[in-house]
């Protein structure tokens, strides 16, 4: 019968079985399933992980420090963290589309992960190994949506898994590809993991890169890094982090509207509340925020963060909107 302890024994071997002695690098990208897959590996091989932490600058705000301290200290693997932000601001300069957007952020994290095994391996002194691991937290709901399930079309190029360069030196090890995120999260509780990190809410791997609609650039992330925390600790302070499943917040750059603040005529762009319920994301609901918390969110985004005059709140279910807009 199928029980979380199970499913822990069963993938150590499996995971066993196929990294043998070999080396194996984890991205973890601060959300719960390449954390819960990174302990999983570790669990099954120890000293032959390392994560590594790309620091692509489309992360939200405080993420870098939070897999810096919680991860390591909840689990005491050791951590590679990559500086990279200008190297994917350059390969996403002038692109709006989402699609190009996600293979391009795909691409360069596996660019990055190629070399970071490159200098493990020099740092081992070792010779150049013919095989090398990279684990991904793949879910089932992300094997269907990228059309690798049955019969199903390709609504989204997850960045791990569809959107993977094909001229890829790794092969993959994706320990958590039958099971649906509240599995995901026993799974974590089992091989002890903390509440911070087991009950995260879901974050995309190419993280607020697909939450701006337009190009995106410095100024717009770090725009949308404001808005986005002033909504998580809204959020949060209300208590309703366990009612909703995420809250994405999108922010329309290539969209402008009149405003007035102060006496003065603005035309700045509208940021997007898309909080939602969901089981498993495959499909959503939106949900019914309190209008208080709602108003407060408003006020302060309006207030705190230039360039934003206009907050919209989306109400559609998934489907027909994904929950992501790009
Ligand atoms: P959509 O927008 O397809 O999102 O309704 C479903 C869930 O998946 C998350 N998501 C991703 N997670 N890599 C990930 O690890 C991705 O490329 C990706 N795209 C979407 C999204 O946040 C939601 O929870």
């Amino acid at each position: 019968s199928w029980t979380t302890g199970n499913i822990v024994e069963e993938q150590v071997e499996a995971i066993r079985a196929q990294v043998g002695s070999k080396r194996a690098i984890c991205g973890l990208s601060g959300g719960v399933d390449s954390a819960v897959a990174a302990a999983l590996v570790q669990r099954a091989i120890g000293d032959q992980l390392t994560c590594v932490y790309v620091d692509h600058g489309l992360m939200r705000k405080g993420e870098t420090e939070q897999v810096e301290k919680d991860f390591v200290a909840a689990t005491g693997v050791q951590l590679k963290v990559v500086a990279a932000e200008k190297r994917f601001l350059d390969a996403l300069a002038g692109v709006s589309d989402p699609e190009e957007k996600r293979k391009i952020i795909g691409r360069e994290f596996i660019r990055v992960f190629e070399q970071a095994q490159a200098e493990l391996v020099a740092e081992a002194g070792e010779e150049g190994e013919e095989v090398a691991f990279l684990v991904q937290g793949t879910l089932y709901p992300d094997v269907v949506e990228s059309g690798g399930g049955t019969g199903t079309a390709n609504i989204k190029s997850h960045h791990n898994v569809g959107g993977l360069p094909e001229d890829l030196e790794f092969e993959l090890v994706e320990p958590l590809r039958q099971l649906f995120k509240d599995e995901v999260r026993m799974v974590g509780q089992e091989l002890g993991l903390p509440e911070e990190i087991v009950q995260r809410q879901p974050f995309p791997g190419p993280g607020l890169g697909i939450r701006i609609v337009g190009e995106v650039t410095k100024d717009r992330l770090d725009l949308l890094r404001e808005a986005d925390a002033i909504a998580r600790e809204e959020l949060t302070a209300a208590g309703l982090d366990r009612d909703i499943w995420q809250c994405p917040v999108v922010l329309l750059a290539d969209v402008r509207s009149v405003g007035v603040q102060g006496d003065g005529r603005t035309y700045g762009h509208p940021v997007v509340l898309r909080p939602v319920s969901s089981e498993d994301a495959m499909t959503a609901d939106w949900s019914r925020l309190p209008y208080d918390v709602l108003a407060k969110i408003s006020t302060r985004i309006t207030n705190e963060v230039a360039d934003v005059n206009r907050v919209v709140l989306d109400v559609t279910s998934k489907p027909p909107g994904t929950i992501e807009w790009e």
